[in-house]
């Protein structure tokens, strides 16, 4: 059912550090423009890579679900994993026929890459939260 890994997500206090070690340190030449996504309560920034892509992410606003992350990992961390499906309502619904707890209201909301995305709880895969993304039109 999985195609391609999208992105893995990382949270971090600070973009700007993040961005400034992803280029310096990795030497990754190819990083968007920090912004905000008011409605995901998250900042996010991407380092696009030849094959995927890193997605920082720093909370936004009081609400943001990253806080929770951050006080468990202060120095910030791996935080998902991002794999794309053809059809994000056909995956939803056979992730819940098969026993996962698809996260909040289970409707998809619309990604950082303008395609609509599900979170999978951690606890049916393994400890690692799984995002779905529907793949992009006219990317393959
Ligand atoms: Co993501």
């Amino acid at each position: 059912m999985i195609g391609k890994l999208n992105h893995v997500g990382v949270a971090t206090p600070s973009i700007e550090a993040s961005v400034a070690l992803y280029r310096d340190m990795l030497g990754a030449t190819s990083i968007t423009e920090k912004r905000a996504m008011p409605e995901q309560g998250v900042w996010v920034a991407f380092v696009n890579l030849p094959n995927s892509q890193i997605e920082l992410i720093e909370p936004y606003g009081e609400a943001s679900p990253i806080h929770g992350f951050l006080k468990k990992n202060p120095a910030g961390g791996q935080h998902h994993v991002c794999f794309e499906v053809e059809d994000i309502i056909a995956a939803r619904d056979e992730m819940r026929a098969k026993g996962a707890t698809v996260l909040g209201t289970g409707e998809p909301r619309i990604g950082a890459h303008g395609t609509p995305v599900i979170f999978v709880h951690p606890k049916d895969m393994g400890g690692v939260l799984v995002e779905l993304m529907e793949t992009p039109k006219g990317a393959h």
